[in-house]
C-alpha cells in the first residue's frame, strides 16, 4: 500500500486526501498536542485551556483547528458552522456546563437505537485533543459578528497593504513602524469586540488572527494583510 501510494501523482494523493475528508471512514485521526502542557487532572470541570488563558490557550485554539478539521468537521460543518448534519457547537457555552455535556458527548459519542451517529473519541484521541479541540469550537465567532467592522477592517487591510508594498519598494519597516503599531492597537481593539457564539470571552477571528501576525517579523504585514482578506471574504 505503502509503495502503491508514493507512486501515486500527488493530484491523485491531494484527491484522494479530500475524500476522505469529505466522507471519511469513521477512524478518528490522530492530534499532536505535544507542544501543550500536559494536564494534573484529565477531565477537570472547566476546559483547562480556557482556565489557563493566553498562550496556552491560542497554542490550544490551534492545534484543535486542525483536530477538529480532520475529525469533527466531515458532520458539525467546517469552521463549526454547521450544515444541518449535527448540532452547530459554536453555542456550546463556554463554561463548566457547556464543558459537561461537550465532554459526555466527546469520550462516549452517541448511538441511537443500535446506530453510532457518532463515534466516541475518548479512548483514542484523549483529554489533551478533547480540551484543544474545545478550545476551537468555544472561540469561533458568532452568525455576523464581524460585520459591523467589516468596512474598517478593508480600510485597515487596505492600510496595511499599503505599507507593504512600501516595504517591498525600499522602505524601511521602521520608518512605518509607528503608523503600523497604531493599525495593530486599532484591529487589537476590533478583535476584543467580537463576540463569541458561546459566551466565552474570547473569539477567534480574522481581527485576532492578523493581530498574532503583525509581530514585527519580515513577511507581518503581508501575513496581516492575507489573513484580513480571507477573514472578510469567508464573513461575506
Ligand atoms: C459521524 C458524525 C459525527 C462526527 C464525526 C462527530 N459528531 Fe458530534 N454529534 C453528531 C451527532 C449526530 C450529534 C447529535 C447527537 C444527539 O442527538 O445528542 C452530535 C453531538 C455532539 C455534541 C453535543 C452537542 C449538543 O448541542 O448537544 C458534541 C459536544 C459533539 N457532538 C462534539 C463532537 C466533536 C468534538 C467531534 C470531533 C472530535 C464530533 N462531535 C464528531 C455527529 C458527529
Amino acid at each position: 500500500m505503502k509503495l502503491l501510494l508514493t507512486t501515486l501523482p500527488a493530484a491523485a494523493l491531494i484527491f484522494a486526501g479530500v475524500q476522505a475528508f469529505a466522507h471519511g471512514d469513521g477512524a478518528p485521526q490522530p492530534v499532536d498536542t505535544t507542544a501543550l502542557p500536559d494536564l494534573e487532572d484529565d477531565w477537570p470541570e472547566e476546559n483547562p485551556y480556557r482556565t489557563a488563558g493566553g498562550d496556552v490557550y491560542a497554542k490550544a485554539i490551534e492545534i484543535g483547528a486542525s483536530g477538529y478539521n480532520q475529525n469533527c468537521a466531515r458532520c458539525h460543518g467546517l469552521e463549526v458552522v454547521s450544515g444541518g448534519l449535527a448540532p452547530d457547537l459554536r453555542y456550546l457555552s463556554a463554561d463548566w456546563e457547556g464543558d459537561e455535556w461537550y465532554v459526555e458527548r466527546f469520550q462516549n459519542g452517541y448511538t441511537q437505537n443500535g446506530v453510532t451517529k457518532m463515534p466516541a473519541f475518548g479512548e483514542l484521541l484523549g483529554p489533551k485533543a478533547a480540551w484543544a479541540i474545545r478550545s476551537f469550537v468555544e472561540t469561533r465567532p458568532d452568525d455576523g459578528a464581524l460585520d459591523e467592522f467589516a468596512e474598517r477592517l478593508k480600510e485597515i487591510r487596505d492600510a496595511l497593504g499599503a505599507r507593504n508594498a512600501a516595504l517591498e519598494d525600499g522602505t524601511s519597516y521602521d520608518e512605518m513602524a509607528e503608523e503600523i503599531e497604531a493599525l495593530r492597537a486599532e484591529l487589537d481593539g476590533i478583535a476584543g469586540k467580537v463576540a463569541s457564539g458561546s459566551g466565552g470571552e474570547i473569539a477567534d477571528s480574522a481581527a485576532s488572527r492578523a493581530v498574532a501576525a503583525l509581530d514585527g517579523s519580515a513577511d507581518s504585514l503581508r501575513r496581516a494583510e492575507e489573513t484580513l482578506t480571507i477573514g472578510l471574504s469567508a464573513a461575506e
